[in-house]
């Protein structure tokens, strides 16, 4: 029988309401915080049969280019702008490879907060960019790189009266757990593998913890092998030093110095998982993989993680038919330079039938 409400019509279903009122109660929030959300989360969980036949793992694909600004920054900067509006602040500040500062951005406009964003000149994707400033936020490129925007971003958050929401601040992190409760959620218990791309490291550390407190409160009854993916010219934890000049076509991941290095390599080290390198000419074949054979449209630091599951294959010891879940951090169309960079360009050719069946040669 269909439900009905209390007119008799028949009941709706409950829509998803955003990453702070599906998991308040794991997170830092009282009836006092304003939320300030975009109804990120809840993203799809997509079977990738092509690469699981690959592979030989049940693989899918948390996409997370699915959330409000086509990032998993909205997990984190939900909780931490509805803190920082609960806490009176009047701006935020975000050092950025381009995700962060779109988010901060969106999410700012919302809650009525000034936005500063710096940015390294000339290695942030077109999308990301064309994000910041139609929402409003005051873009600075500076001539440097992430980590050194980030330096200074932490020294104007103790000088100045602004709210630093970078991962740094632990907001971020309470709210990006919640890809790993909805994972749980999706599956009935934690993957056996989970294989992440790794920047400035909040967000394997964030998983992780989402992982441990699931567990604790009883909803899951395991835990997964974190794999994190750094790109091989910009891989300071495998490396086990910073890299002062990082480089790689991942623009999102180009960090030498990821703040949260010691998460990393606790969600590692714990897990039973690892963190490797995986070279530009992976991370682009996997992006392509990904669109061509699975349909979904990534961004290349994303791919890092698809990049480096296929180049390592699965971690020793894992029961049968092991499920494995690549997160696909950001959408592909923040990055159309990359994307048509892949590609041959499209043949032009005269308005007229004739000309398209010879070209299609149907
Ligand atoms: N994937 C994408 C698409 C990202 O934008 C980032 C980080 C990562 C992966 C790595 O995540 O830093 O938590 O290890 N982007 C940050 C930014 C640095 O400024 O947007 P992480």
């Amino acid at each position: 029988m269909t439900p009905v409400g209390e007119a008799g019509a028949p009941a709706a279903r409950q829509p998803w309401r955003g990453v702070i009122e599906e998991y308040r109660e794991f997170l830092p929030v009282s009836e006092a915080t304003p939320v300030v959300t975009l109804l990120e989360g809840g993203t799809p969980l997509v079977p990738a049969p092509r690469l699981s036949e690959r592979v030989g793992a049940r693989v899918l694909l948390k996409v997370e280019g699915a959330n409000p600004t086509g990032s998993f920054k909205d997990r984190g900067m939900t909780v931490a702008i509805s803190k920082a509006a609960e806490q009176g602040a009047k701006a935020v500040v975000c050092a950025s490879t381009g995700n962060t500062s779109a988010s901060a951005a969106a999410f700012a406009a919302r809650a009525g907060l000034t936005c500063a964003v710096l940015i390294p000149e000339g290695h942030i994707a077109l999308g990301k960019l064309a994000q910041a400033l139609i929402h409003g936020a005051k873009v600075l490129q500076v001539r440097g790189n992430f980590d050194q925007a980030l330096t200074i971003v932490r020294e104007l958050g103790e000088r100045a009266p602004v709210t630093v929401v970078n991962s740094v601040n632990p907001f971020r992190i309470e709210g990006q757990k919640s890809g790993a409760f909805e994972l749980v959620d999706a599956l009935g218990d934690a993957p056996d593998v989970h294989c992440i791309p790794v920047g400035n490291a909040g967000n394997i550390t964030a998983y992780w913890k989402g992982y441990l407190e699931y567990r604790e409160a009883g909803r899951s009854t395991r835990l997964p092998r974190m794999l994190g993916f750094q790109a091989a010219g910009a891989a300071p934890i495998v490396a086990g030093h910073p890299i002062e000049r990082p480089e790689t076509v991942a623009t999102a991941i180009r960090i030498g110095n990821p703040a949260s290095w010691y998460g990393a390599t606790a969600a590692a080290a714990e897990s039973g998982g690892g963190i490797a390198a995986v070279t530009d000419e992976q991370i682009l074949a996997a992006y392509r993989f990904l669109a061509t054979e699975e349909s979904v449209f990534c961004e290349p630091a994303s791919a890092a993680s698809v990049a480096g599951l296929l180049a390592t294959g699965l971690p020793d010891g894992l029961g049968p038919a092991p499920t494995v879940v690549c997160v696909l951090t950001g959408h592909g169309l923040k990055d159309p330079d990359i994307a048509i960079s892949q590609i041959s360009v499209p043949t032009a050719i005269d308005a007229e039938l004739g000309a398209v069946l010879a070209e299609l040669a149907l």
